[in-house]
């Protein structure tokens, strides 16, 4: 090891030691890197594994998911649907397999990339529409735009304050023609681990880095928030460099939800449990919102 790379490791230790415990949501992080271009490469390879559903679900529960958004839905070939945060378009592509005209927005560049490459693929280009961008500055580009329904899932809406949430779902909203549908998927409020933990490991590869690397991570609750930050201490193991990312996890129960979607323009909601039983590994963990404009 060089002077350089032990003084770096040396800072890196003390950062963790003088870090603030505990950690804020959205003060100490308030994402994954999902945009960043070599994170989102490691990310795109995390969402087509298919021996684990973390980042998109497999395929079999895909297809599920997508039949009982048709009904929920109420989609027929010709449907305009907006796909938000659409990683890889493993949903945009499939809906617009079954004849559905779909736009879908994402900030991670190499999920778009791969979104437009699998559509044109399947020989669906014409029907998808990919845009790179933060939700957080596109969706009110959507206003009045009319579509039949919209997607919000895999529990991404959580990331955001409630401030964040609140203009967004009314963004949606305006997106949405009169009577026209969403389906939102948020962690049940029941099921959230809300106790104080931590966790370390090391990986040749992975998520993290294509070298080996060390994660030094802790959750707490927020019961204020009522949300849940991990932070993750992520250090290279051959320079020393860390990286500090927090992602908080905002809670919201059923009836808090419900409410929150009215008061942002819904006509109607209703919130399904354990996603009806169609057989997704982790079903129990969610709520899913339907709701109508
Ligand atoms: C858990 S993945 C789910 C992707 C997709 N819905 C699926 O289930 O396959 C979350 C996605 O949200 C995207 N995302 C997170 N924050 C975002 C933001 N502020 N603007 C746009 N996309 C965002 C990420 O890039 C990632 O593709």
């Amino acid at each position: 090891m060089t002077n350089q790379t032990d003084d770096a490791f040396h800072s890196a230790l003390w950062r963790i030691y003088n870090r603030r415990q505990p950690a804020r949501p959205w003060e100490d992080g308030e994402n994954l890197p999902w945009n960043d271009p070599e994170f989102s490469e490691r990310m795109l390879r995390e969402h087509l594994d298919q021996t684990h559903g973390a980042a998109s679900r497999q395929r079999p529960e895909i297809l599920r998911q997508v039949d009982w958004f048709w009904q929920q839905l109420d989609l027929a070939p010709g449907a305009r649907v907006l796909d938000i945060t659409c990683g890889p378009g493993l949903y945009t592509t499939e809906l617009a397999r079954r004849g559905v005209q779909v736009t879908g927005i994402d900030f991670s560049p190499a999920s778009i990339r791969y979104a437009r490459d699998l559509a044109a693929q399947e020989g669906v280009a014409d029907r998808c529409t990919f845009i790179q961008a933060d939700v957080r500055m596109a969706l009110a580009e959507q206003t009045g735009q009319s579509y039949d329904a919209a997607l919000f899932i895999y529990g991404q809406l959580s990331v955001f304050t409630r401030a964040e949430t609140a203009t967004l779902l009314r963004q949606a909203d305006a997106a949405l023609r009169p009577g026209g549908r969403m389906v939102i998927e948020l962690l049940d409020f029941e099921r959230i681990d809300k106790s104080d933990s931590n966790f370390w490991f090391t990986d040749d590869r992975g998520l993290w880095g294509d070298r080996p690397f060390m994660v030094l991570g802790e959750r707490y609750w927020d019961t204020a928030e009522r949300t849940a930050i991990d932070r993750f201490h992520v250090i290279d193991l051959e320079t020393g460099a860390m990286q500090v990312i927090g992602l908080p996890d905002c809670g919201y129960e059923t009836e808090e939800f419900l409410s929150l979607l009215h008061a942002c323009g819904f006509t109607s909601a209703e919130a399904h449990r354990a996603w009806d039983n169609i057989g997704l590994y982790d079903a129990e963990e969610w709520i899913t919102y339907v709701a109508t404009r």
